[in-house]
């Protein structure tokens, strides 16, 4: 058994899928459902009872205690977050709520779970009545973006690089980041972070890069092209991003930081250029004319950081791990993804996806 948090947004949305069509091992899903989070995404998981949702907050310590008592997960991964840097800047106090306070409580639930575990050494445990003290893993899945931005030519951020963040959103992950640390060096509680770069995929909300670009394009608006469009983001494909969290928690070492990405380095005009020219090829405009000539270069935003770019040599050198997409792999099945799906994306953009919520998960608090 493990917990996923945020189950139902972007990353862990697709992260409870991929698990539970690779093992029968039950996921608890904690999502509190803001905005971001899609019950609509996990459609196929409704009646599998390996698949328990529980609809709250990972800053609610007594529900997160009591769901862990009741449970007894070897691992907890938390994806739940704010986490769209727009947002951060009109509305940062959801951020400090979620991302920092949050977090703390979370950690406060899951030490306290942890203390109650046998250690190894009393024999209970992990050989078969249940996880014990050494086997539990709480992994914090975390973003480049704490590291600030990177000038033209300087090296890709590796474990050690310093924090640098700039917005609200990566300043309240980075600090998530060290109360996990913390978590670690003052109370032993084996923790793994990963911090990711810049995710693409199927049930991507559009209000992000690249699934606002192909919803707006598909409807005949602009498409917002921030500052100069040079701005430099490194992509990896949702589905690597999870193979690569499902291998840091196999053979990850407790309190170790991994870095995953794919060595995706685009400018932002390159990333809209190539997602245009997929439409073109896939589903013309029908007048004739290109995607292209929807782009529109707006405003920039406030504190946009220039360049982000991962060294993935540490989790390739020490577990193994690769993605699996190159990012013209990854892009074509992300564009496919959403001209086979405008159900979702026009519930998403509707709201009709959270009566849809609350018509099917009104009562479900509790496991
Ligand atoms: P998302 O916004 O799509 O989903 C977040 C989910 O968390 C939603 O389902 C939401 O309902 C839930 N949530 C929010 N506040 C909560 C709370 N207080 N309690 C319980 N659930 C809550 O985000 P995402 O893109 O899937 O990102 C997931 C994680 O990965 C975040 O921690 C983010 O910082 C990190 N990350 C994202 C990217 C990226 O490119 N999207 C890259 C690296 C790391
Ligand atoms: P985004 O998807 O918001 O991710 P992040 O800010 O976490 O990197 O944005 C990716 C890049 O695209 C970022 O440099 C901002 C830029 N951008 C635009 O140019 N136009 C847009 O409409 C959006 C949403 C983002």
């Amino acid at each position: 058994m493990i917990v996923v948090t945020g189950g139902a947004g972007f990353i862990g949305g697709n992260f409870v899928l991929d698990w539970l069509a690779g093992r029968d091992e039950p996921v608890i899903n904690l999502d509190k459902l803001t905005y971001a989070g899609n019950m609509e995404t996990l459609a196929t998981l409704r009646d599998d009872p390996r698949h328990i949702f529980v609809k709250g907050d990972i800053g609610d310590s007594a529900l997160v205690g009591e769901l862990l008592v009741r449970h007894q997960p070897r691992a907890i991964i938390n994806f739940a977050a704010e986490s769209h840097v727009d947002r951060s800047i009109s509305s940062p106090e959801d951020f400090i709520q979620t991302n920092i306070v949050g977090t703390f409580r979370l950690l406060e639930a899951v030490r306290a779970y942890w203390n109650s575990l046998p250690s190894p050494a009393s024999g209970r445990g992990a050989g078969g009545e249940g996880v014990d003290q050494a086997a539990f893993r709480f992994l914090h899945v975390s973003t480049d973006e704490v590291y600030g931005s990177l000038a033209p030519g300087e090296a890709a951020f590796t474990e050690t690089h310093r924090y640098e963040p700039n917005s609200p959103y990566s300043a309240s992950k980075a600090a998530s980041d060290h109360l996990v640390r913390a978590y670690h060096h003052t109370y032993g509680l084996p923790v793994l972070t990963t911090n990711c770069s810049n995710n693409y995929g199927p049930c991507h909300f559009p209000e992000k890069l690249i699934p606002l670009m192909i919803v707006n394009a598909l409807a005949g608006k602009p498409l917002p092209v921030y500052g100069d469009g040079m701005q430099v983001r490194d992509w990896l494909y949702v589905k690597d991003h999870c193979s690569a969290i499902r291998r840091v928690l196999e053979a990850g070492k407790s309190g170790e930081v991994y870095n995953v990405g794919g060595w995706n380095e685009k400018p932002n005009i390159a990333i809209v250029n190539i997602v245009c020219d997929l439409l073109d090829e896939l589903r013309p405009r029908s007048d004739g004319k290109h995607y292209r000539e929807q782009i529109s270069y707006v405003k920039d935003r406030p504190g946009h950081d220039r360049r982000y770019a991962i060294d993935a040599g540490k989790i390739q050198r020490e577990l193994g791990w690769t993605p699996a997409e190159t990012f013209e792999t990854g892009i074509r099945k992300t564009v496919l993804w959403y001209l086979a799906h405008a159900e979702w994306v026009a519930h998403v953009q509707s709201g009709v996806y959270r009566d849809w919520v609350d018509a099917h998960y009104a009562g479900v608090t509790a496991a």
